[in-house]
């Protein structure tokens, strides 16, 4: 099984955290790396933000979770050379009362991957969790190596991650002892804002080296690229949030290689 499967988690909305899985995303598949995106939020923002139809989603990550069709055959191509994704659509907020009953809930994910026939030829899966510490999370964290969490820079933006931390630690003990935070991405970052500042140099101060040095700005181009279908660092590569990305990925690869070689 591929070895960076990274699920970017963090319950609240809004933090950046589908925008991150589709331009970290395209950044590596554009340098050759084969790149698969697992949707694994109902809303189907990242299904939207890489312009997959309405058509293509029937079979979704809905259907592969509730055993219709097999993993290899949710996963579509997108417009992006190496880049694939399994898309997702509004039925999926139906599938945790329906897992409910099931032993080994958690682990339904993971064993779909290890049981495909294709995940070995990706470099990264990426996976988008929604908002929310649920059971779609929770298996996101159990088939994951490591988990991604965007932070946006605002007043409220610590509260709520010891939760999450909690979550993982729990994970990490009780279903995925490999799991750990690799690490933390400061997104929507103003400099302009002197609270967005402080707040970046708290989250420095207490998380250390689990943050990235890249932080994403807030830049419209980014907020603009979804409604065209399209990945920010496709619509406007040079714009600085696309810069960043592409900043985020170098220093994602760097991490990820010098893990595999230690
Ligand atoms: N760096 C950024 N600059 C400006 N807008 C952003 C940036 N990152 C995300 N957004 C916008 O903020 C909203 C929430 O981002 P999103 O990635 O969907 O968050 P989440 O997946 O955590 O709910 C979206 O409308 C998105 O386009
Ligand atoms: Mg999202």
């Amino acid at each position: 099984m591929s070895s960076n499967v990274i699920a970017i988690c963090n319950q609240k909305g809004g933090v950046g955290k589908t925008t991150t899985a589709i331009n970290l995303a395209a950044a590596l598949a554009g340098i050759g790396k084969k790149i698969l995106i697992l949707d694994l939020d109902p809303q189907g923002n990242a299904s939207t933000g890489l312009g997959i139809e309405y058509s293509e989603r029937r079979n979704s990550i809905y259907e592969v979770l509730s055993n219709t069709i097999s993993f290899d055959e949710g996963v579509k191509k997108t417009n992006l050379e190496n880049l694939f994704i399994i898309p997702s659509n509004v039925e999926l907020s139906g599938i945790e009362p329906e897992l409910a009953n099931e032993n080994d809930k958690a682990f339904v994910l993971k064993s779909l991957m290890n049981n495909s026939d294709s995940i070995n030829k990706y470099d990264y899966v990426f996976i988008d969790c929604p908002p929310a510490l649920s059971l779609l999370t929770v298996m996101a964290m159990t088939a994951a190596s490591s988990v991604l969490v965007p932070l946006q820079c605002e007043f409220f933006a610590l509260e709520g991650l010891s939760q999450l931390i909690k979550t993982v630690d729990r994970v990490h003990k009780n279903l995925n002892p490999s799991l750990s935070i690799d690490g933390i991405i400061l997104t929507m970052f103003d400099k302009r804002n002197k609270l967005s500042t402080q707040v970046a140099m708290d989250v420095k101060k207490h998380l250390q080296e689990k943050v990235f040095d890249t932080m994403i700005p807030r830049n419209v181009r980014v907020s603009e690229a979804p409604s065209f279908g399209m990945p920010a660092i496709i619509y406007d590569r040079r714009s600085k949030g696309s810069q960043a990305y592409l900043q985020l990925a170098d220093e994602i690869l760097r991490r990820t290689n010098s893990k595999e070689a230690a």
